[in-house]
């Protein structure tokens, strides 16, 4: 028997946001998964079907290119074997993130973020000022071949400075919704991802 105890992929990232409020995996699924949801992500753009992001919620929405330049779809149970499969595996670490940090996680909601080259989302946290159910982001990227020269990096800000994150496929980025500052460095080509947020209940009233 090994002295050393196996720490789960899913168990890891719950510990390191218990210690640092981020996680970083590298490589969270294998390649023809990760294609798979390329692959889609990729053609319902061609189909016209990503619209440009707004920023904030309900009346107060609005797209402001100069803040956030990326193009999204919505994701649904039932679109797609590789989107079902996604939503299971991160199923399995919303009940892991419930068991470890008592996060009281009800749901998840993502879609697919393209981003042009040059497009960028200034610094911002993923929390509502009117909607505080946002508590756990999750960032997946689809982008093959990525090069330390293509840019487009996910910079969070940390008391010490910063940490980038280049979005290189298989590569998933998991944080506290509402106190880790972040945002989206400009790339010199396109740049595909699968983002998310694990919801607790409403405390606000909405
Ligand atoms: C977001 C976001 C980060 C990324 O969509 O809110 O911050 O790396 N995305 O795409
Ligand atoms: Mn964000």
């Amino acid at each position: 028997m090994s002295l050393v105890s196996e720490v789960s992929p899913l168990q890891r990232i719950a510990d390191d946001l218990a210690e640092h409020g981020w996680s970083q995996q590298p490589l969270f699924l294998p390649y023809i998964p990760t294609l798979e949801l390329a692959t889609e992500c990729r053609q319902r753009a061609s189909l016209g079907e990503l619209a440009p992001a707004a920023i904030g919620r309900g009346t107060g929405q609005q797209v402001r290119e100069g803040v956030r330049g990326d193009r999204i779809q919505w994701i649904e149970p039932g679109q797609s074997v590789a989107c079902d499969r996604y939503l299971a595996t991160l199923e399995e670490l919303r009940l892991v993130l419930n068991q470890t940090l008592f996060l009281g996680l009800e749901d998840f909601e993502g879609h697919f973020a393209m981003y042009p080259p040059g497009a960028f989302y200034a610094r911002h946290l993923d929390r509502f000022h009117d909607d505080d159910r946002r508590t756990v982001s999750t960032v997946f990227y689809l982008n093959q071949d990525w090069q330390t020269a293509d840019g487009g990096e996910l910079r969070l800000h940390l008391d010490a400075g910063w940490h980038d994150v280049p979005p290189i496929g298989g590569t998933l980025m998991v944080f506290l919704s509402a106190g880790m500052l972040h945002e989206v460095l400009p790339a010199t080509r396109e740049r595909m991802s699968l983002t998310g947020w694990f919801r607790r209940r409403a405390v606000l009233p909405l």
